[in-house]
């Protein structure tokens, strides 16, 4: 049963919820439910331990400073902030842009819209409206254009931002490129709002694109990465912008109860990150995108792998590995997906459910090839062992899987 390794209330939504924990016991696990599953390098636990610090609050502490300068130097912007998540990035950023009663233009499925326990309204008392993400995780620029509330009319709320997600997660982490951002910032500017960027996974972006980070992070008014998700750090997201932007967030930082005191110890492992080359962990990236393309090719090939639906590859049929073009791989089975999961699970291979039915594996550091061989042959024993008697998909289980 899979409850064993299950969190949250339900399943039903098909949703998040189906998270495996690791099984007990000895068993190797390939854990290839999310990027945010990495454990600190050996290099990180050092400057941990090492760090110089003081209270954060009172702006004293010199490895948050330099964390924030470093990543503000990395993007091309004038300030940066040190935050808790990835969830509290995105939440100043919206707290500093907006005021209440204001809009934002946000992806249908973007985390923003859909993972942050409506924290837009709850907090920051801004409405969302949504524009469908295309397959390639962009939002039409003439729909978002048209997405404007007549600021004359009474009865609307007012636009006051434009947020995109860079990668998009739901779209398979598709990466955003720099023309793209320009042509979206052009479209917000025109209105006279900012552009944020959710980059939560934004490095995946910079080294599937082979982009210049600045350019990349140029056009957008602001821009949240996460640390600990693709960098291997155990905590923490930064946030970048202009200095009036950043002096705004960091008000709403405190606000939150976010204000950290001696957090450099967390800081300095951001800064192992963020090193050049070799040193640090963004370059080093391009092995995950390599792992993941490499396990979307033979997982394609398996009967009972099939494509992932909705914007992660629209097109049903098989999955298509050209979709990968970062760390995630997202497909179905043609199986009952609770199953399947599990069974992977008993094999000590650890993927999650996504929305639509989906199944999604993520490659991250500590991921070797030899792990991808080894939850491909996981895949193939767990599809076998859940195929249905007739050899058929469970009646109804793809439905939507053409749409
Ligand atoms: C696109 C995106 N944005 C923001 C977040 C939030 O990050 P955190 O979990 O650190 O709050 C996530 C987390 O998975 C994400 O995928």
């Amino acid at each position: 049963m899979l409850g064993r390794y299950t969190t949250g209330p339900s399943d039903e939504r098909g949703g998040y919820q189906t998270f495996p924990r690791y099984p007990p016991g000895p068993m190797p696990v390939i854990d290839l439910r999310s990027d945010t599953v990495t454990k600190p390098t050996p290099e990180m636990r050092r400057a941990m331990a090492d760090a110089e610090v003081g209270d954060d609050v009172f702006g004293d502490d010199p490895t948050v400073i330099a964390l924030e300068e470093r990543a503000a130097e990395l993007l091309g912007k004038e300030a940066g902030l040190f935050v808790a998540s990835g969830a509290m990035g995105n939440l100043v950023a919206l707290m500093g842009h907006l005021v209440r009663g204001q809009e934002v233009i946000a992806g249908e499925q973007s985390h923003i819209v859909l993972d942050e326990a409506a924290s837009h309204a709850v907090v920051v008392g801004a409405s969302v409206r949504v524009i469908r993400e295309a397959p390639d995780g962009t939002l039409d620029p003439e729909a978002v254009r048209n997405a404007f509330r007549d600021p004359g009319d009474v009865h609307e709320p007012i636009t006051g931002l434009i947020a995109i997600e860079n990668a998009n997660a739901h779209t398979m982490n598709q990466p955003l490129s720099v023309e793209y951002t320009r042509r979206i910032a052009q479209v917000a500017h025109d209105g006279g709002v900012p552009l944020h960027v959710d980059g939560a996974r934004f490095w995946n972006a910079v080294i599937a694109l082979d982009a210049d980070a600045r350019e990349l992070a140029g056009p957008a008014d602001s821009v949240t990465f996460c640390l600990s998700k693709g960098l291997g750090c155990p905590v923490g997201s930064v946030v970048v912008g202009s200095r009036d932007f950043i002096w705004r967030a960091r008000r709403a930082r405190k606000l939150l109860g976010g204000g950290m005191r001696q957090v450099g110890v967390l800081a300095a492992a951001g800064l192992v990150a963020l090193r050049d080359g070799s040193a640090g962990m963004i370059d080093r990236m391009a092995e995950d995108h390599a792992n993941a393309r490499r396990l979307a090719e033979t997982l394609a090939e398996m009967d009972g792998i099939v494509s992932a639906g909705d914007v992660a590859q629209p097109a049903p049929g098989p999955l298509d590995p050209s979709r990968v073009t970062t760390n995630f791989v997202v497909f179905r089975v043609a199986r009952d997906r609770a199953a399947f999961i599990d069974a992977c699970a008993r094999r000590g291979v650890l993927v999650v459910g996504y929305p639509h039915d989906q199944v999604r594996a993520v490659t991250h550091h500590g991921i070797e090839p030899a792990d991808i061989e080894a939850a491909l042959a996981a895949f193939r024993d767990a599809l076998t062992e859940t195929a249905p008697p007739s050899g058929k998909p469970p009646a109804g289980h793809l439905a939507g899987a053409a749409a």
